[in-house]
């Protein structure tokens, strides 16, 4: 046993961790547990949950409109992406969720998401809503370098673009820095 522990570690701490055979027969065809329920408001101020996008590809993305850089530049790439799609992107509903709901109204998300895809969906809700909604995809958010100021403050967050597919089930992700052409051609396996 010693002995086999002791390979083990030598096998992990080389980065062979694929090596030691995984045992659960669950693990060879699930997926990561990203996405799944959620309950939300659009920028019409419609509450909109995973059901509404039932049988269609969500690209989703969470961020905030105040956000100076990331958030812009990733909606930039999304909405690039899907007009390289073309016709192929009907099926897909692109989704940006905020992670600062205390500005992010409904309101603000509007004016926000009309700067970018024509069908760009803007969610905010409570600040418990955001954190599930956040918390289902793994999404990492706080508030920066808290300066006291009530208006003007920066947030921290995961900058991933998230593949959901007709099921409401995780398909794939894209990391900050992925082109418009290597996204799109990326989504298009998956169509
Ligand atoms: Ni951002």
């Amino acid at each position: 046993m010693l002995i086999v522990a002791a390979v083990v570690a030598v096998a992990i701490g080389l980065g062979l961790g694929f090596l030691i055979p995984i045992t659960r027969p669950d693990s060879v065809v699930s997926r990561p547990a990203i996405g799944g329920p959620f309950a939300l408001v659009n920028q019409d101020g419609q509450l909109v949950t995973e059901k509404t996008f039932a049988g269609r590809h969500m690209l989703v993305y969470f961020g905030y409109t105040y956000c100076p850089d990331v958030c812009p530049t990733e909606l930039q790439v999304m909405s690039t992406a899907l007009d390289l799609l073309g016709d192929q992107s009907k099926g897909i509903d692109p989704v940006f969720i905020t992670i600062d709901p205390e500005r992010d109204t409904a309101e603000q998300m509007k004016t926000y998401v009309g700067h970018f895809h024509p069908r760009l969906q803007g969610l905010t809700g409570s600040q418990d809503q955001i954190k599930a909604a956040a918390r289902a995809y793994g999404v990492y958010f706080a508030r920066a370098r808290d300066t006291g100021a009530t208006t003007e403050y920066l947030m921290d967050h995961s900058s991933i673009v998230f593949l959901i597919g007709p099921d409401g089930g995780y398909v794939t992700h894209f990391r900050g820095g992925t082109s418009p052409e290597d996204m799109a051609r990326q989504i298009r396996r998956f169509l």
